[in-house]
């Protein structure tokens, strides 16, 4: 098992070969933006709000889809990377319909902490205000397009940990969408388990669970790396 010295935002970092330069400076303390990628699952590479800047590499590179490689110079935080991540996040709230003040998770979002740590205090881009379903039919969780940013967290959890696979995506560009099973409601998916860990993984206020009023939709990450910790290494350990 080979392991690559790299640089980071100056700081000597190590990463074994095939780690992803998110990892790598993840473990060194040094934290990228994201919305796509989350510990545990499949890297997508979907949202590009991890994308870094890599000596001699003209184009920025997702940190996420990155692997690292011995004498790389990495950068994770500059003028031009701000510039990009910020229009990054206006676009994000200006395709869906993400109105803060009454949406669930509003003070526990990861688009809205994006939002306050990149300095955004208004959108430059025009609101496309999308026709968006609700999907009120399972009886302990719900569903709102309106505030989903296509990362595929929920996909990603539902098929590669919990086995079940019952979200997917149809449609493509402006019409691109999160169904359930074959596009039925959710309530009347049968591959659905009903084990929530969608609504843990979701980024925004899209997966929520019923009952949650405004603000009131907080998130356990924790179960996810403890189920993939005990797959990995065989011990159910809580960190
Ligand atoms: S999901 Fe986040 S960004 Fe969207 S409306 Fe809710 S709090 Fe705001
Ligand atoms: S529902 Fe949530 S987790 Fe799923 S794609 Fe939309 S924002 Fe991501
Ligand atoms: S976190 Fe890397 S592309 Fe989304």
């Amino acid at each position: 098992m080979s392991v690559k010295t790299l640089t980071i935002d100056g700081k000597m970092v190590t990463g074994v070969a095939g780690t992803s330069v998110f990892g790598a400076a993840w473990e060194a303390g040094i934290q990228i933006p994201r919305l796509c990628h989350i510990g545990g699952l499949s890297e997508l590479g979907a949202c590009r709000l991890c994308l870094v800047e890599i000596d001699e590499r003209p184009r920025l590179q997702p940190a996420c889809m990155t692997e690292v490689e011995e004498g790389m110079v990495v950068r994770t935080d500059s003028a031009r990377l701000h510039a990009h991540r910020k229009l990054i996040v206006e676009l994000l709230f200006a395709e869906g319909n993400h109105v803060c003040a009454v949406c669930v998770s509003n003070g526990h979002c990861e688009l809205q902490d994006l939002a306050t740590s990149l300095g955004i205090d208004h959108v430059r881009v025009s609101y496309q205000h999308p026709r968006r379903q609700v999907d009120a039919s399972h009886p302990r969780f719900a569903l709102d397009l309106n505030r989903c940013v296509f990362c595929r967290r929920c996909m990603r959890v539902c098929d590669e940990v919990e086995g079940a696979h019952t979200w997917d995506v149809a449609g493509r560009g402006a019409s691109l969408r999160l169904i359930a099973d074959l596009g039925q409601s959710w309530g009347s998916a049968e591959s659905c388990t009903s084990c929530g860990k969608c609504v843990q993984v979701c980024p925004t206020g899209a997966l929520f669970a019923k009952g949650s009023s405004v603000g009131e939709m907080t998130k356990n990450r924790a179960f996810l790396q403890y189920i993939v910790t005990a797959r990995a290494q065989h011990q159910w350990i809580r960190k």
